[in-house]
């Protein structure tokens, strides 16, 4: 079954200048996706976009055969769709307790059910719950943004490069616990500029180059192609 499917996508931040063209992609159900490409191919935007935060101008966006293009931002996790954005995915001046309470607050979601939940998946988050969120190291700090993300029981959580500003080490061990997440039962989408990570953990991935995805191919095939390796993704050189 398709978790979310994007049919040819256009977005952007001003009217007549879109930043995505036509961009097309499809999540089977329980994947993960990498959503790769170079420094400003729109891969922010999209992801965006089809969180509502994008105005968008073409094209569809479905979640699970339902059409949700368009739709609010505020409207989503309550229609399945979680979204961790790549900064600001935290309240620094809150506790990790806080920073749960409150995104099953704006949800009005059963809270200690919820938290009892992402505190078994997230044992180093439960141990220092009354932490100050800002007070955390990044890779713990990005896996409380995943976690507030999940609040909200999504069916497909997307994340914007969780591997920014992180140790190789880190973004292992971050890469690890979204597997883990993949095996509760949520599909994801990983937009990531970490080619090598991000394609040990995918599926399959989507390059997008200039706003359109010009290739989509099991995560495998990705990595063994060195002309797509060369051609679009720039620094990676993929296992020979
Ligand atoms: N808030 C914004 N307003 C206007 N243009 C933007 C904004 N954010 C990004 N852009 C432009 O959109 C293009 C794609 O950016 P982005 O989606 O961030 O790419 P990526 O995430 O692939 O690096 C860039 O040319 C960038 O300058
Ligand atoms: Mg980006």
């Amino acid at each position: 079954m398709t978790a979310l499917r994007v049919e040819a996508l256009e977005a952007g931040y001003e009217p007549g200048l879109p930043i995505v063209r036509g961009a097309s992609l499809s999540v089977e159900s329980n994947e993960i996706l990498a959503v790769l490409g170079p420094n400003g191919a729109g891969k922010s935007t999209l992801i965006k976009a089809i969180a509502g935060l994008v105005p968008v101008s073409a094209g569809r966006v479905l979640l699970h055969d339902r059409e949700i293009t368009g739709r609010a931002a505020h409207r989503l996790p309550h229609e399945g769709l979680g979204f961790v954005p790549q900064t600001e995915n935290v309240f620094v001046n809150l506790s990790i307790d806080d920073n749960l309470d409150l995104a099953a607050s704006i949800l009005k979601v059963p809270k200690k059910r919820r938290l009892d939940k992402l505190y078994a998946l997230f044992p180093d988050l439960a141990r220092q719950r009354r932490l100050l969120a800002g007070r955390l190291s990044g890779g713990q700090r990005q896996m409380l943004a995943v976690a507030r993300a999940l609040v909200g029981e999504p069916k497909v959580l997307m994340l914007d490069e969780p591997s920014a500003g992180l140790s190789p080490k880190l973004v292992g061990i971050v890469f690890e616990k979204l597997v883990e997440v993949r095996a509760t039962g949520v599909t994801i989408v990983l937009v990531e500029q970490n080619v090598k990570a991000a394609l040990a953990i995918a599926d399959r991935a989507a390059v997008l180059v200039e706003g359109s995805t010009r290739i989509v191919g099991t995560a495998r095939e990705l990595a063994k192609d060195p002309q797509v390796a060369a051609l679009y993704l720039g620094h990676y050189r993929g296992d020979t």
